[in-house]
């Protein structure tokens, strides 16, 4: 797959300071913190790992980043790889790449949140198309009911980007950016080159808009009957764990589950399945995996 070819890198952004879900977060990071069944960090990664994408960089503070260590490991178990990388203070969504830069130089670059939780019919080819595309950068567009609190797009009747702006005070459309992005290799160069915002960060808006600039910003609806949800607040967490239950309840399917994305994304033989399962003591976890074993 053309992932493997261009050595795609994956940054997860898993830092901030949670104070919007305090006292939540005052033992543990946000994105360690369940959603439903998992830790919130699986969701990113594996929609990152549907990509096609295998080589990771967590970037989270000092602080937490032995207990994602634990978390998650080297990736190896998932047939991925997983470096970690700490930043200092939560200074903006593009300081990401920069801390993470010794691991991305010279390689194209996907971006998520470790927050952010996608789902839906043809999301996966959607983001397998990002990663194949030779040059620019992909974002997507999601409507939503609150535009002011989003990086808000507009797009003409082609899908071309005619705005991009971050948070404005008056929309001009209900199109939100989600935090999910994929950067072609020169998103570092654009990223050393950004300045604070008025709210001191490196905006994600700005290196954004440096690609419209180079009319290489490409933007893709993502479709009416997939969600693009995150779990910033104790409403929105408890929101994105009730849709995982009730996805996963009736269907019998788990939404996030790195050992079956490896699995069904040949990252990892059915033997090397096996031996995650042999190593797990008895859960529901384990069931599940014991049945994909099966199927
Ligand atoms: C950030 C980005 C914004 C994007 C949003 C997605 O906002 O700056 O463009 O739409 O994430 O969640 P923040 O969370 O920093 O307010």
């Amino acid at each position: 797959m053309s992932a493997g070819r261009r050595n795609w890198k994956g940054v997860i952004l898993a830092g901030g300071s949670g104070t919007r879900l305090y006292p939540l977060t005052t033992t543990i990071n946000k994105q360690l913190l369940p959603i439903y069944d998992k830790p919130m960090v699986y969701y990113p990664l594996t929609t990152l790992m549907l990509a096609g994408i295998r080589e990771f960089v967590l970037v989270s503070s000092p602080q937490a980043l032995p207990q994602f260590q634990t978390c998650l490991g080297d990736g190896s178990k998932w047939g991925i790889q997983i470096e970690y990388a700490a930043q200092p203070s939560p200074d903006g969504i593009a300081q990401a790449l920069l801390v993470a830069e010794k691991y991305i130089a010279g390689h194209p670059t996907a971006l998520i949140l470790g927050d952010n939780l996608f789902y839906g019919t043809g999301f996966s080819t959607q983001i397998q198309r990002a990663v194949s595309r030779a040059n620019g950068a992909t974002i997507y567009a999601y409507p939503v009911l609150h535009p002011e609190a989003f990086g808000i797009v507009t797009l003409d009747g082609t899908g071309r980007v005619l705005s991009l702006e971050e948070k404005p005070k008056t929309p001009k459309s209900n199109l939100a950016v989600p935090g999910l992005y994929f950067y072609d290799e020169d998103a570092l160069e654009i990223a050393r080159g950004l300045k604070p915002s008025p709210r001191g960060e490196l905006e994600i808006t700005d290196l954004n808009l440096e690609y419209l600039k180079r009319g290489q910003l490409h933007a893709e609806m993502m479709g009416r009957g997939s969600a693009w949800l995150d779990g910033g607040t104790p409403q929105t967490l408890f929101e994105a764990s009730q849709f995982v239950i009730v996805m996963e309840q009736r269907t019998g399917l788990k939404i996030a589950c790195p050992e079956e994305v490896a699995y069904r994304m040949g990252f990892i033989t059915q033997g090397e399945l096996q031996k995650i399962i042999g190593g797990l003591r008895p859960s529901e976890y384990r069931d599940y995996l014991v049945r994909l074993d099966l199927m």
